[in-house]
């Protein structure tokens, strides 16, 4: 079924009304979002994810709304405790819609293995008789996972460096691997430690470490999106926005927090399908800082005709099988509200989410400041931490921002006032 991620209003409705309306507009039964209850996971379910459990933490899922990606909608479900940050998506989505939405494309998921050996008497050496090894070393690899081989993965490159380091010299092998559509920490650390003892006795040396490289510059997509000048505020919106890309790429403090933008996109749908947050903030991170200088993942332009372009490049590590994506029961939901069906194609709507999520921080800082959106949608956790209860914190919500005193004590006032029914 054809996907619609347009639903307009969203916000306005109650939680079962946006269940059943997500529901349809996906194309997955209504009662497989009952799964999203209570965080989406039992505390035995838990117990058999890590160790020493002792409960569970939830965090909101919320939808995104008009995404398109390369041709196709997507509802896309956000975890985060941030307010504003699936709003915000969802409007920049909107923006980017007109123009035909999102254009994402990448390498391929090809993750990489590194393999550590110490003390080669002869480094350069060492380096040439492990590359003269390389068909051995990849059929031993691919002997580890006949099932990834037999779905078209499986290790497909062998690189090596000789190292200086304040250790003495090292030499880092490198083993290229195709995951398909694991994240592939599991298949590709297997791998290094299976084929470790082949090169070290090829280098004459000691191997150490063997773990897959959270740098993973090997497994990038990209995301663009031209954003109509109009809908984003005009000209001058633009004007601004382009300063403000130029301000991030050419100083790391505002690079972090031009990053940080991001990042609350891509963590919230990295979070919301199971998959692993720091492994994916380790590789943008590190990509922000691949020439040596911590700098802005995306840059945004102005194209002839006077819109916003956008683009945003980095590495994607994410899965659809295996570790949480399988074993919790919201991620599985998550996964069916966004209806991807391989690594590649969940990767492709991250970035693009990631990039919507850039664009609307840029835009409303570039415009009326960050804290005129986001203040209102922090009044209702205020309301909320003041003690109101869900049918109260509304009206409460309201009324903080009407006196433009966003505070818990004046919350915990104002509460008091409408209870006593004074207001
Ligand atoms: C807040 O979570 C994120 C922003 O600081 C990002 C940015 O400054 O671009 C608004």
């Amino acid at each position: 079924m054809a996907v619609n991620s347009r639903i307009s209003g969203l916000k306005d409705r109650s939680v079962a009304e946006r269940r059943a309306l997500v529901a349809d507009g996906a194309g997955v039964d209504a009662a497989a979002l009952t799964a999203l209850d209570a965080g989406g996971l039992t505390v035995e379910q838990a117990d058999h994810m890590i160790e020493n459990v002792v409960g569970t933490i939830a965090i909101p899922l919320g939808v995104a709304t008009n995404m398109t990606v390369n041709g196709r909608d997507y509802l896309v479900p956000m975890a985060t405790e941030e307010a504003s940050v699936v709003a915000a998506a969802s409007n920049a989505a909107r923006i980017a819609r007109v123009h035909g939405g999102f254009h994402a494309s990448g390498t391929g998921p090809v993750m990489i293995a590194q393999i550590q050996l110490l003390g080669a008497v002869d480094p350069h050496g060492a380096r040439a008789r492990v590359l003269e090894a390389r068909q051995e070393v990849l059929d031993l690899a691919n002997a580890q996972d006949p099932v990834l081989t037999r779905l078209g993965g499986g290790a497909r490159e062998l690189t090596a460096r000789v190292l200086e380091t304040r250790d003495g010299t090292q030499v880092i092998v490198h083993l290229h691997v195709d995951v398909r559509d694991a994240m592939g920490a599991n298949a590709v650390n297997t791998m290094a430690e299976a084929v470790a003892p082949v090169l070290a006795e090829r280098a004459g040396a000691r191997s150490l470490l063997r773990i897959l490289s959270n740098k993973a510059d090997t497994r990038l997509v990209r995301a663009r999106a031209v954003f109509d000048a109009e809908l984003l505020g005009g000209p001058r919106v633009v004007d601004d926005i382009v300063s403000a890309s130029a301000f991030a790429e050419a100083d790391p403090y505002r690079a972090a927090t031009h990053n940080k933008g991001i990042m609350n996109g891509i963590s919230a749908v990295v979070l919301a399908t199971g998959n692993d947050t720091r492994a994916v903030e380790a590789g943008c991170h590190s990509h922000a800082a691949r020439d040596g200088r911590y700098t802005a993942l995306s840059r945004f332009e102005k194209d002839r005709d006077g819109n916003l372009t956008g683009t945003l490049e980095v590495p994607m590590p994410v899965g659809l099988v295996g570790g949480a994506t399988r074993a919790h029961p919201a991620a599985q939901t998550a996964i069916r509200i966004l209806g991807v069906t391989s690594a590649t194609e969940l990767a492709e709507v991250i970035v693009s989410v990631g990039l919507a999520q850039n664009l609307a921080a840029c835009r409303a800082l570039a415009a009326e400041g960050i804290q005129h959106g986001h203040m209102r949608l922090h009044a209702r956790t205020v309301a909320a931490s003041a003690g109101a209860s869900p049918e109260e914190v509304r009206d409460v919500a309201e009324r903080l921002v009407k006196d433009g005193r966003i505070q818990v004590e004046y919350a915990r006032e104002v509460l008091e006032s409408l209870r006593s029914g004074d207001r």
